[in-house]
């Protein structure tokens, strides 16, 4: 299977598919994250919150990939907002991952309610990572459209992607179009609902017809939408169902009939980050 790339408003590229580790134990995470390498995946998504750096690391080292053939995302932590821990931040990433630079480098939450409401001058900094390479890209996370409007009309420096909650149950159209009015291409996190929405009947009857899983089906319709995704599993079978998307496509009649499905804010799973503020 050949995962297709997309263009991020940088000029960088990034597989569409990757492999997320999220709530991936970690004395567990290097071997997960070996299996998923062995399956094909090639773009990983961590974050110094879920504690697993170190075994993203210890996966890609012992995998013999070469690097320019990896993806690697890490995301800032929510005590490390102001801009001089956001470089110490960062510095700790690099050294638990055992690389001289991320793919990616994004501020996980805004936390709009905690540090006075200034999740600007996070961005700059997180902005300034780009200077000597050390982030290939930099983007967001949970933003929504008023946080995203002013961190790049106060920077003047676009993100090149919003990671955001978006699976079948809960859309998240709004901060997905703002994203997408200027060229911020959207990764959406738990794409399959972290396994809520596989026993969907909708899913279940398109799965059926197509001769495909539920997983492959939902995975498969945020590819057909254009936006970036990452599933989580400790099954090495899962990770290569979750792989096999690419040799089959949805109708636009099945694409809308999923896309149907959201219940708006009823259907989030994960906090409203106009009001989450953990750090
Ligand atoms: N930026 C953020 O704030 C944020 C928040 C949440 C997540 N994320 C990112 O998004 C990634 C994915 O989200 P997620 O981990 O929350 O949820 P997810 O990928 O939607 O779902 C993961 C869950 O589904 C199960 N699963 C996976 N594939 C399956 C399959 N083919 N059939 C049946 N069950 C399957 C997994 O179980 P097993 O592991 O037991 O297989 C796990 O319980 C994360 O790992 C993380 O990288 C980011």
């Amino acid at each position: 299977m050949t995962v297709p790339s997309l263009t991020l408003n940088d000029g960088n590229s990034i597989p569409q598919l990757g492999f997320g580790v999220f709530q991936v134990p970690p004395n567990e995470t290097a071997a997960t994250v070996t299996s998923a390498l062995e399956a094909g995946y090639r773009h990983i998504d961590t974050a110094q919150m879920y504690g697993n750096e170190k075994g993203v690391g210890e996966a890609i080292a012992g995998s013999g990939i070469a690097r320019d053939e990896l993806f690697v995302t890490t995301k800032l932590n929510n005590p490390h907002h102001r801009p001089d821990d956001v470089r110490r931040s960062f510095d700790e990433s690099l050294t638990s991952l055992g690389l001289d630079h991320v793919d990616l480098f994004l501020i996980h939450w805004p936390l709009p309610t905690q540090y006075d409401g200034d999740f600007v001058s996070t961005w700059q900094a997180v902005a300034e990572l780009t200077g000597d390479g050390r982030a290939k890209s930099v983007g967001v996370s949970n933003f929504e459209p008023d946080h995203l409007e002013r961190i790049i009309t106060e920077t003047g420096v676009l993100p090149a992607v919003n990671q955001i909650e978006v699976h079948p149950l809960f859309g998240n159209e709004e901060a997905r179009a703002a994203g997408a009015e200027r060229g911020v291409l959207t990764e959406a996190w738990s794409p399959i609902g972290q396994g809520t929405v596989l026993d969907n009947a909708v899913i279940g009857e398109i799965a059926a017809r197509l001769g495909k899983t539920p997983a492959q089906v939902t995975l498969r319709w945020h590819i057909e939408r254009g936006d970036i995704i990452f599933p989580k599993s400790m099954h090495p079978e899962r990770m290569k169902e979750n792989f096999e998307i690419f040799d089959f496509t949805l109708s636009p009649d099945d694409v809308a009939a999923i896309s149907a499905l959201d219940k708006g804010a009823e259907g989030r799973i994960g906090p409203d980050p106009k009001v989450f503020d953990r750090v």
